[in-house]
């Protein structure tokens, strides 16, 4: 089953091998992404991307938040291969990107920190616990005003975008606009993997976002999900049982997941909603991502609105009865 899905025991959804370079098809690109960071700030990444883009045809592949090869969307800046040494045990002071955004040390340690948590579960549900400590490194390692105010931008997309409403023309590609949600941990097969064995419903709304997000998961992870949901009910069965060791085994991994989940609320405020209640208190619209991913996640929800749904919705699973 670990083959699969394309899982690894002890990394969970993380690839054991991850690609370090890309086939020489993609050398123009690679050399822009190696280079990404500078030529931001040098404001000449858009006449070389223009330039490299028309120099090359055809097919085009992307990778998601941590590296991984999908053949099912156009390619975007928007894979990050991580290194590893090889033996040692993989931490933040051993781990670095290939590519980055601006945003320096809070750059790494917020993709670094996303990918030790979704590590942290490979051990299954009862590492949802160890998720919320590894959680806390973000604290040390990201700063709520160069997250927001300089990396966050780097990661919206253009579906759910309302400076974007028809999506980016990929000229060559397609005659037709193309809608791609931006980068989001939203897109980590791991919480919804957990959701789908412990048969958490999510609103309509909600999950349609949810289920959205799948698209952007290896499609390997994306069918574990799924085939998940198609199994007989955990929940149902541990209600037809009335047994109170199952009730609360069950219900201690909804309640690590709603934890889990108020720790997440609670750095969304912390790295979204203050440091943004702050750029407009000052009245500075060129500051941070402008008034558009205010109120919208980089991967297109409403945010809070979505996130205490989410959350409301796990505690509301718990089983009472017994
Ligand atoms: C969703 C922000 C770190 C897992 C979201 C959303 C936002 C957000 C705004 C809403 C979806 C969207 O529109 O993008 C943040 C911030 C973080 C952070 C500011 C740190 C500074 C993480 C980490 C993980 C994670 C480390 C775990 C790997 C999730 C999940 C969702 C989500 C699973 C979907 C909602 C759910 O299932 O509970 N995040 N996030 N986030 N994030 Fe994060
Ligand atoms: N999804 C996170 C955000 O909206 C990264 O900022």
């Amino acid at each position: 089953a670990f083959d699969a899905f394309d899982i690894s025991e002890n990394l969970g959804f993380l690839l054991e091998e991850p690609l370090t370079t890309l086939p020489d098809y993609y050398r123009v690109w690679l050399d822009l992404a190696n280079n990404l960071t500078h030529l931001i700030e040098s404001r000449k990444l858009r006449d070389q991307v223009h330039k490299a883009g028309s120099s090359s045809t055809g097919v085009h592949h992307s990778w998601d938040m941590y590296g991984r090869k999908d053949n099912m969307h156009p390619l975007r800046s928007s894979q990050k291969p991580w290194l590893s040494p090889i033996g040692r045990e993989m931490e933040i002071g051993n781990l670095d990107m290939i590519f980055s955004f601006p945003g320096g040390e809070s750059c790494r340690g917020f993709f670094i920190v996303s990918l030790l948590v979704d590590m942290a579960a490979s051990s299954g549900i009862t590492g949802t616990l160890e998720m919320k400590e590894t959680f806390k490194l973000m604290h040390n390692h990201v700063d709520p005003a160069e997250f927001h105010g300089t990396l966050r931008m780097f990661f919206s997309g253009w579906r759910d975008n309302p400076m974007l409403p028809r999506g980016l023309l990929y000229e060559g590609v397609s005659n037709e606009p193309i809608l791609l949600s931006g980068i989001s941990a939203a897109q980590s097969s791991t919480i919804q993997c957990f959701d789908a064995l412990l048969r958490i419903q999510h609103e309509d709304e909600t999950q349609a976002f949810l289920t959205r997000m799948r698209d952007y998961m290896l499609p390997a992870h994306r069918q574990l999900i799924q085939t998940l949901y198609v199994c007989p009910s955990l929940r149902d069965f541990i209600l037809s049982h009335s047994s109170s060791d199952l009730c609360q085994a069950y219900n201690s991994c909804v309640s690590a997941l709603v934890d889990l989940r108020n720790y997440h609320l609670n750095s969304v405020t912390k790295y979204i909603i203050v440091p943004g209640n702050r750029v407009r208190a000052i009245g500075c619209p060129l500051r941070g991502v402008g008034p558009a991913l205010n109120n919208t996640g980089t991967g297109g929800s409403n945010i809070m609105g979505f996130l205490k749904s989410v959350r409301d919705t796990t505690r509301k699973t718990l089983i009472l009865e017994v």
